[in-house]
């Protein structure tokens, strides 16, 4: 996996500070601060980010690019708990709390990201409520996401796992649910706990029965169907995992 880093340089502007959802209702002499003290810096592909285990020194912002947040065994098996895209940030666990990188963050396509130190980010923790309120907002959407697929995971087959999560990262396209963000069977299979093989042949079966389909390489999910599919797919479903 590459670990190299560009250089890092300083100064986001206020108006990218603007666009970024943790930074909503910050007043622009806080966001002077936060631009005094972050710092871009850009990742390659597959470069790790935060090591689990690791200690904890920085928050990061995506500017543009994606990542998964993984966790892996001895044997080198994975779990996806998360993908981040634009606007989200990350390795804000550790800094609250003082522990150790819960999760491996690792870059999925080339990142531009934006870095504040530990104790910068506190700083600025401790002089804005909107801050702490917005990022008390994410925590909270993330433990509602983790609750929803420990739900699937207990309550859902395979067929059901497939479905909701490519619900799940469809988004509104002028009336039409698509998933433009690339998503390999490989990182499904890893973000609901079963094979990529198994994976392969559910999503075959519910594009053949019409679910969605595949057009310009994005998935465009025939909505009714799929969110009624966990029952009526069908007569004989492959084996879960
Ligand atoms: P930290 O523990 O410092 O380093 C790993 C980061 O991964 C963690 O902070 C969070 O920012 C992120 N992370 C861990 N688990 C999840 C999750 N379930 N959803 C979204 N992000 C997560």
């Amino acid at each position: 996996m590459n670990t190299q880093v560009e250089q890092p340089r300083r100064g986001p502007s206020l108006t990218l500070l603007h666009s970024i959802p943790m930074f909503a209702g910050v007043p622009d002499s806080q966001l002077e601060q936060i631009a005094k003290v972050a710092f871009h810096r850009r990742v390659p592909r597959l470069t790790t980010i935060v090591r689990a285990g690791d200690s904890t020194d920085s928050l990061y912002v995506l500017i543009s690019g994606g990542a998964k947040v993984l966790n892996s065994d001895e044997e080198g098996r994975e779990v996806i708990l998360t993908l981040l895209g634009p606007g989200e940030f990350f390795g804000e666990m550790g800094l609250i709390d003082g522990s150790p990188r819960s999760a491996d963050v690792v870059a999925t396509e080339t990142c531009e990201l934006l870095v504040i130190t530990k104790n910068d980010f506190k700083r600025c923790l401790a002089e804005n409520f909107d801050l702490c309120l917005n990022i008390m907002k994410s925590l909270v959407q993330r433990l509602r996401e983790a609750d929803r697929n420990i739900e699937s995971l207990a309550l859902l087959d395979v067929y059901g796992r497939v479905a909701k999560l490519l619900i799940d990262f469809s988004e509104d396209e002028r009336g039409q649910r698509v998933i433009r963000r690339r998503l390999t069977k490989q990182d499904i299979a890893k973000m609901i706990g079963a094979s990529r093989e198994m994976v392969s042949r559910v999503m075959k079966d519910l594009e053949n029965r019409g679910y969605f389909r595949v057009e310009e390489g994005r998935i465009v999910i025939i909505e009714k169907r799929l969110a009624a599919s966990p029952a009526p797919v069908p007569a004989s479903r492959p084996q879960s995992t």
